[in-house]
């Protein structure tokens, strides 16, 4: 059916709906190009400011998944479960968390993205490692699943053009932060992926994308819905991201810590999370054994085995594992120290993330290239208690100019106060 993009835009305008075949119509021929941007945007405008009902929601992701390929994965015979974050600064849980997973007989299709904004992304990560092939074809994607049970890659070009084309639109139009948009943008791609089961984490905090916990709540409801629609089960955690997860934060700095907790060594929040969402993804793929299981794929060293297979499939270097020093590192290195004797207050994460991105760590434009070897060990967080001129962080850096226009942002990342404070919460809860 024709329908007329201008009347459509008047309709969401004035705060009507959307009938289901006009939102079919209108994804399908912005993909094709005969919707132009101007009215996508205007009309991404209105749904910013009226949203979208369940109705319209529904056929909004369904007219997104259909836009391209869908992956078939019926051949692989194992439950598939994958997992997704929001984006955080420091959450590097995706690397550690899929060998765990798979080691316990859940295959895991990870469809990953890049960084964005002054969060980082698992693709950049992992393509720290020398070698490490994000990019598959699909079948080149079966086929590491169905070896190894778990991939790590890039989501191929064929699946869901219509996001990646609205999404660079909304990037560019301040509709990015509306919650139709979001939860249709993710679950879109993750609904392509054939999967029986999604983790979903929804971060919440200074260094998240949704810094208050009704809104962050409203996301993670709205994607629980879209999933039951869809005949596929999620579950959603609403975690903190108000400090940076785990001690590292930066592209090779992040491997190494993941790798830390495969071999059941990480920091204590990285790990809580790793294994907290391990155990829920075993229980979306109906595997029994529940956190013993996925201890005993820790301590085992199945789960480091399981990684270093993966790694080796994308043509990486898995002599990285058992010597994490091949990884890039950064030629300079500056210590951040206390001001003042106490406790730590704040840590904040967007300041760290986005000190850590303008270092090189992320890209400033699209185009730009990445610095694996730039990134910030933390040795002080919140509820630590420091000495005056204890180091509170020490900084990996290439270009010293970077570094410097930076120094002032970074330091100021931390609050220390005389009182003791809480380790702050760090799963906040769990919609299902
Ligand atoms: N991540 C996505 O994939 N889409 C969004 O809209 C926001 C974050």
């Amino acid at each position: 059916m024709e329908f007329n993009a201008v009347e459509l835009i008047e309709l969401k305008r004035d705060g009507g709906g959307l009938p289901g075949e006009a939102i079919a119509w209108l994804i399908d021929s912005y993909t094709d190009g005969e919707v132009p941007d101007y009215q996508m945007a205007a009309l991404l405008m209105a749904i910013f400011h009226h949203g979208l009902d369940e109705a319209e929601l529904g056929a909004w992701t369904e007219a997104m998944l259909h836009s391209g390929e869908v992956m078939d994965l019926s051949g692989i015979g194992l439950p598939k479960v994958d997992k997704h974050s929001t984006g955080g600064v420091g959450d590097k849980v995706s690397i550690p968390l899929a060998p765990i997973v798979a080691a316990c007989g859940v295959a895991v299709p990870m469809m990953s993205g890049r960084g964005l904004g002054h969060t980082g992304g698992t693709l950049d990560k992992l393509e720290s490692i020398p070698g490490y092939t994000t990019g598959l074809e699909p079948e080149r994607f079966r086929s590491i699943l169905s070896e190894h049970g778990v991939v790590l890659a890039g989501q191929s070009e064929a699946m869901v053009p219509a996001d990646r084309e609205i999404y660079s639109l909304r990037d560019a139009t301040a509709t990015v932060p509306s919650i139709p948009l979001i939860a249709s943008s993710i679950m879109s791609k993750k609904l392509a992926e054939d999967l029986d089961g999604l983790l979903l984490d929804v971060k919440q905090g200074s260094g998240a994308f949704m810094e208050d916990i009704e809104e962050a709540r409203r996301l993670a409801k709205t994607m629980v819905g879209i999933g039951s629609t869809h005949g596929v089960e999620v579950v959603a955690f609403i975690t903190a991201m108000d400090q940076p997860l785990g001690r590292e934060v930066g592209n090779a700095n992040e491997v190494r810590e993941s790798i830390e907790v495969l071999r059941g060594e990480g920091p204590a929040d990285l790990t809580e999370l790793t294994l907290t969402f391990a155990e829920a993804m075993l229980q979306l793929g109906g595997v029994p054994g529940g956190l013993d299981r996925v201890m005993e794929a820790v301590e085992s060293g199945a789960a480091v085995d399981k990684f270093r297979g993966l790694v080796a499939a994308h043509g990486g270097d898995p002599a990285v594992i058992e010597q994490p020093e091949r990884l890039p590192r950064a030629r300079h290195s500056h210590t951040i120290e206390a001001s003042r004797a106490g406790y730590v207050h704040r840590c904040d994460a967007r300041t760290i993330g986005i000190a850590s991105t303008r270092m090189g760590a992320g890209r400033q434009r699209k185009e730009d290239g990445i610095d694996h070897g730039v990134g910030i060990t933390l040795h002080a967080k919140i509820g630590d208690q420091v000495a005056q001129g204890e180091a509170l962080a020490t900084v990996a850096f290439n270009d010293p100019d970077l570094f410097e226009s930076q120094h002032d942002r970074l330091a100021s990342a931390w609050s220390i106060g005389e009182d003791k404070t809480d380790v702050p919460k760090l799963i906040v809860e769990r919609v299902s």
